[in-house]
């Protein structure tokens, strides 16, 4: 699993060390990370229905303990990915099958820039001045290859993609 170049090693050091300072707390990160999302896209709240019920605001759902769950499994994904930069590859087949089942509920591919953007927002938030250019491009990377992993879990890619 790669998205152009492989991560360097110092690449892999900075996505390993920033990463210590949010996996401590990954709730509260991964609210940060979705407030944010919802703010960028409204229109994916309707996308998360528990129960069949809807949510009246990003609020609501925010605290809702089936959502808290579902930011605890996005930070544990992240955390795989940490866990296993040397050989990203490993999770390939997991993440097709991660990107099949979000298709499934709705969700777009193009979503998922968003999430990274959110993802982005949410680093340089906790990391503050720890977070340079040079981290940034790191996470960058690491998200763009699990994206292209799920992104094998939409029927509709292009072919050769
Ligand atoms: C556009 C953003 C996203 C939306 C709208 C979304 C929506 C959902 C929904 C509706 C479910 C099923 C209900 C639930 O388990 O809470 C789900 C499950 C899940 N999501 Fe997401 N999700 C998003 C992003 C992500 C990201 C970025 C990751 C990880 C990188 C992720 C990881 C998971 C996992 C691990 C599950 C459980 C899958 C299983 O049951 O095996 N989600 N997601």
């Amino acid at each position: 699993m790669e998205s152009g170049m492989p991560l360097s090693g110092r690449q892999r050091a900075l996505i390993r060390e920033s990463w210590q300072r949010v996996s401590g707390s990954p709730v509260q990160h991964g609210l940060v990370l979705f407030g944010r999302l919802f703010d960028l896209d409204p229109d994916l709240l309707p996308l998360f229905q528990y129960n069949c019920k809807q949510f009246a605001s990003p609020q609501e759902c925010l605290s809702t303990p089936e959502f808290l769950d579902h930011i605890r499994k996005v930070m544990l994904v992240i955390d795989a990915a940490v866990s296993h930069l040397e050989n990203l590859s490993c999770l390939e087949e997991y993440l097709c099958n991660l990107g099949k089942k979000h298709q499934a509920v709705g969700v777009k591919v193009e979503s998922f820039s968003t999430v990274g953007e959110s993802l982005l927002y949410m680093l340089e938030k906790c990391l503050g001045a720890a977070f340079s250019p040079d981290v940034r491009e790191a996470w960058s990377k690491l998200y763009g290859a699990v994206v292209k992993a799920m992104q094998r879990g939409w029927e509709t890619l292009p072919e050769g993609d």
